[in-house]
């Protein structure tokens, strides 16, 4: 069983010095940052990192992040940075905002997979700084879950899944932004999406002047088995509940509305992912459904949607419906997590 550090209410300093020892001495701690939970290690000790693999499950060529506090810090463990990267570090650090950049060799292959290059982000989380900062050294971090299953974006959710193969959890209450960085890689001067998040092609578009969407985002291309992708990530089976799941979505709301009932009388015991302003139109076809908050703000949405499909492992049902949204702003990114819950199972009408 792992140490418990509750700094929800306030950050207390000596707490988060109890859990950077821990990190020093090789040991794993959960903690917050701005997006989601993640399992952390010192990542420049490659036993300490092989530790992450293990607890997770996580396949060793799916490489990890690196979550340093400044630019000092970057300087140690990448080279070559082009003026681009440069000015998108500036723009979205600290933030959600990972980039894949030339590694040194003091980065152990067993944060990379193996690869020549690193992801590595700044993040905006105060506990997240202060831990980094107190270890003095890059923390690497995937997101806080047991391979295949959804992020953590709270203690509760994934406290009984990691508290016996971590050494210590730090709670900091709910996740601000509830869904993981954004993943950009610049290749031939343009940027290029490897993982959409809470910051958006637009917004990478008007620093850079250019941005490319990597195809297996949300086409539901199939990957080869031996193709070669830009992001190993991309391979994996991810955020998926028990259940079967079915996402659909349709520019026609009320089009949308009448597929899920449709859908939903074709089963007994379905569960329903709708917003907060639909859900009343469901009840006629089940008396299970989760809100994800108000249509009209794609933010609260991002926050709850881990947390829903963790709710649904909890109630079992036959089948889940979600109900989509428009793939603007960070919804790109809301419905790159959903059409991998549901297995390539989407329904666009
Ligand atoms: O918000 C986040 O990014 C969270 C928090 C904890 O920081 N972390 C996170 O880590 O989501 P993880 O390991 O769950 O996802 C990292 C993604 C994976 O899809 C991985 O394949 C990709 O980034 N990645 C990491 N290093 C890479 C590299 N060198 N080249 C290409 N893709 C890389
Ligand atoms: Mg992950």
């Amino acid at each position: 069983m792992s140490r418990y550090l509750d700094l929800r209410k306030d950050i207390d300093n000596l707490k988060i010095e109890e859990a950077a020892k821990i990190l020093k001495s090789g040991g794993l701690v959960v903690f917050p940052t701005e997006t989601v939970y993640g399992i952390g290690a010192n990542g420049l000790n490659a036993e300490a990192v092989e530790k992450i693999y293990i607890a997770k499950g996580r396949k060793q060529d799916n490489p990890l992040i690196l979550h340093i506090a400044d630019k000092e810090m970057l300087e140690k463990i990448v080279e070559n940075i082009m003026p681009i990267e440069e000015k998108l570090m500036e723009a979205f650090w600290p933030g959600p905002f990972t980039i894949i950049l030339k590694r040194k060799t003091c980065v152990p292959d067993i944060v990379t997979g193996g690869l020549d290059t690193v992801g590595v982000r700044m993040p905006s989380g105060e506990i997240a700084q202060k831990l980094i900062k107190e270890v003095a050294s890059p923390i690497a971090a995937p997101s806080a879950n047991i391979s295949g299953k959804p992020s953590g974006t709270t203690v509760e959710d994934i406290f009984e899944e990691l508290k016996d193969k971590v050494d210590c959890i730090i709670d900091g209450g709910k996740t601000q932004v509830g869904l993981e960085s954004t993943v950009v890689r610049v290749i031939d001067g343009i940027p290029n999406i490897l993982r959409p998040g809470k910051i958006t092609p637009e917004q990478i578009k008007e620093i850079a002047g250019n941005v490319k969407i990597d195809k297996h985002i949300l086409e539901q291309t199939k990957i080869e088995k031996d193709e070669k992708v830009l992001s190993p990530g991309m391979k994996y089976r991810h955020y998926a509940p028990d259940s079967k799941c079915v996402l659909v979505y349709s520019r026609n709301e009320k089009d949308m509305i009448k597929k899920i009932k449709d859908i939903a009388k074709t089963q007994c015991r379905v569960t329903i992912i709708s917003c907060r302003e639909n859900a009343e139109y469901y009840k006629e076809v089940t008396n299970s459904i989760i809100n994800i908050g108000s249509k009209d703000d794609l933010n609260e949405i991002s926050k709850n949607i881990f947390s829903a499909l963790r709710e649904v492992d909890k109630i079992m049902p036959n089948l889940v419906i979600i109900e989509g949204v428009k793939q603007e702003g960070i919804g790109l990114a809301i419905m790159n997590r959903l059409i991998r819950a549901c297995g390539n199972n989407y329904i666009e009408i």
